[in-house]
């Protein structure tokens, strides 16, 4: 099957072009929030589908029917990574996920997605990676970027992926405080059945797989992939470990974030 590779530079930060053209990312960058709104931002795979699922279920206090006809990306449109709403009260959530199973995560989404570039080896993304030249930038740059707006922005949550691993339940409590929308009893246990791996995994509207096969080819992996922490040590070799730990030291030892690795 034929790749879709096109790319879009902005920025410097390379995009996929035939999904956001010059147009799509002009309308991001100047786009107006209204103080209602609710931003979620996440550098790729590092679990926004899983808080697009969060969002709609809390917003609809537990009840699945919206999540289970609507595809999400109808519910939740993508504006990238441009976040312009100075002066605005717009709730922004920020998920990240520590870096070492995002990129795996990554690596594996690039053989699915026809719209991103044909991956070598892991070895190669890897190096992409940590130097920031893959699509949609550098995670340092992204997750450094975003947290530094957590005493900016009035309204910032930052919530990690296995933060909501190990406690969802404790996590959507929280989410739904946040968006002043919280749940309660049978809501709750409704929202948290819901927003599982395995409920999410089965969801035609979230699992990805309404997107036809030139786009995202099913036959080279699920969208629903592991949803695990730690998997990353089954595809590291103790070389690259060693790579990643030293570029991991250099970027971030200015910024106070911790992440848990492995479980
Ligand atoms: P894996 O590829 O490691 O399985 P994004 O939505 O940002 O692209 O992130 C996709 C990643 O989040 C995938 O990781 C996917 O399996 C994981 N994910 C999505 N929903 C999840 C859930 N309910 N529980 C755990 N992981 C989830």
């Amino acid at each position: 099957m034929a790749r879709l590779d096109v790319t879009e530079t902005f920025h410097h930060i390379s995009f996929p072009g035939h999904i956001h053209t010059q147009d799509s990312l002009n309308y991001a960058l100047h786009f107006q929030f209204q103080d209602r709104d609710t931003v979620i931002a996440t550098y790729p795979k590092s679990g926004t589908t899983w808080m697009q699922e969060v969002v709609t279920l809390v917003k609809n206090r537990g009840d699945p029917q919206l999540s289970k006809t609507v595809p999400n990306w109808a519910r939740a449109p993508w504006l990238e990574q441009h976040y312009c709403a100075k002066g605005s009260k717009a709730k922004v959530i920020y998920v990240a996920r520590n870096p070492k199973d995002v990129v795996v995560s990554y690596y594996h989404f690039h053989k699915m997605a026809k719209f991103l570039p044909e991956p070598n080896s892991f070895d190669e993304f890897l190096d992409g990676f940590l130097e920031g030249t893959v699509s949609y930038g550098s995670w340092f740059d992204h997750v450094k970027g975003w947290t530094s707006q957590a005493g900016v922005l009035a309204h910032f949550l930052y919530i990690s992926y296995e933060e909501m691993w190990l406690d969802l339940r404790g996590s959507i409590e929280r989410i739904s405080s946040f968006l002043q929308c919280p749940l309660v009893g049978k809501e709750l246990t409704s929202a948290l059945r819901h927003c599982s791996f395995s409920s999410m995994s089965d969801n035609a509207m979230v699992n990805y797989t309404l997107i036809p096969q030139e786009i995202m080819d099913h036959s080279k992996g699920k969208f629903m992939r592991k949803g695990k922490i730690g998997d990353w040590r089954n595809t590291f070799t103790e070389e690259q470990i060693g790579c990643f730990d030293t570029v991991y030291s250099c970027q971030m030892q200015d910024c106070p974030l911790t992440f848990l690795w492995e479980c």
